[in-house]
């Protein structure tokens, strides 16, 4: 059988393991040759496709490397217009492909589905993301290293919030989904979190930073790119590049420091973490789960189980149709249990006081 691999989407710590554990399981069950396909479904779009093969040595020494050896992309997308689905149909039948491992987030289970539908490429999905935010997916790999970054950079930020006396605003990634933020504000012990599922009352923050200001003097606030302020609208910046542009998320944190210094006596700062939580070393953890992924995946692909997303569930790896996957998104529910700890441990979420 001919195995094609691919990493889509932005990269997250992690996704080496994965080709690592797809490639060896699939050659050591010794009728399997595997093709690396290079920077996501681009690869299947050139003229010639851009694939190289994986052998045991290519794919050994990389379990711990940040990024990914295949290499990605945000923007291809193979169901962009008929030249090109006829182009990505030729390449595969060419390359003799039978299935296409495609390891991404839930914009590459979407491009995954839609070339079942319309070229009949078989795939199975392997579900990566700093975000968490995958559905149907209890935890994906590149979460925990995120975590572990962000709450060492809160960790780093207390020290000198507490020497100056500062407010400090820490502003994670997360896109529209609150773990990144809410778990490494747990772990950094953050004065406040605020997340997109909960839009924050800003009179809330205020009353906080100035009892903290008597007090303590210092006050950490982790926020998460997608969260906003009761009223306003998404903060969001144009980006463009390679002429094409694109609205992306982030700047909460700017926006929030010139909502609230004029209220307070203390000097107020943003961090923006940004691309720092998805580089670098996955931590053990990402790099056991996304090696359970990866063989799982090759599971599925052995079974002749195509359409298939590889996941956790109930801790368990298992798996799930792609379509239950394809562009949706798990946000952090009102009641998880984690949002009422930390209301009971005394960090503010940006609520409005409870009326008496
Ligand atoms: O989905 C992962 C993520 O890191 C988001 O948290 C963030 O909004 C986005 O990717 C940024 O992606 P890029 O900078 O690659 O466009």
């Amino acid at each position: 059988m001919r195995v094609g691999v691919l990493t889509g989407g932005g990269d997250c710590p992690g996704l080496n393991a994965v080709i690592r554990a797809v490639t060896k399981s699939l050659i050591n069950h010794g009728q399997c040759e595997v093709l690396g396909i290079a920077d996501g479904f681009e690869g299947l779009m050139l003229d010639p496709p851009a694939v190289k093969p994986l052998g045991w040595d290519e794919v050994s020494g990389i379990l711990h490397l940040g990024g990914t050896v295949l290499g990605t992309s945000n923007s291809a997308n193979p169901l962009r217009d008929q030249a090109t689905l006829e182009r990505v149909g030729r390449n595969v039948q060419a390359l003799g492909l039978d299935v296409v491992v495609a390891i991404g987030g839930d914009g590459t289970m979407s491009l995954a589905h839609g070339l079942a539908d319309q070229v009949g490429l078989a795939c199975v999905g392997v579900p990566k993301t700093i975000d968490n935010d995958i559905a149907n997916c209890e935890r994906s790999f590149g979460f925990d290293t995120a975590v572990a970054t962000a709450t060492e950079a809160l960790q780093r930020i207390e020290s000198t919030a507490n020497s100056h006396h500062r407010v400090m605003i820490v502003e994670t990634m997360g896109r529209h989904a609150g773990w990144l933020a809410l778990e490494s504000g747990i772990a950094g012990a953050a004065d406040i979190i605020l997340l997109p599922e909960i839009d924050y009352d800003l009179q809330a923050i205020i009353d906080v930073c100035r009892a903290r200001e008597q007090r303590q003097r210092y006050t950490i606030i982790c926020i998460g790119e997608g969260a906003k302020e009761r009223g306003h609208a998404l903060t969001t910046g144009l980006h463009v590049a390679g002429g094409t542009q694109a609205s992306r998320l982030g700047g909460i944190g700017h926006v929030l420091r010139e909502r609230l210094q004029p209220q307070l006596r203390s000097d107020v700062r943003t961090t923006v973490l940004g691309h720092l939580q998805r580089g670098g070393y996955p931590t053990p953890f990402d790099r056991v789960l996304a090696t359970q992924f990866g063989h799982h995946a090759a599971r599925l692909v052995l079974e002749g189980r195509f359409g298939r997303m590889v996941t956790l569930q109930a801790g368990e790896i298992t798996d799930v149709e792609i379509s239950r996957v394809a562009n949706t998104q798990r946000t952090v529910p009102p009641d998880h249990g984690l949002l009422t700890m930390a209301r009971d441990i005394g960090i503010c979420l940006g609520e409005p006081p409870a009326r008496a």
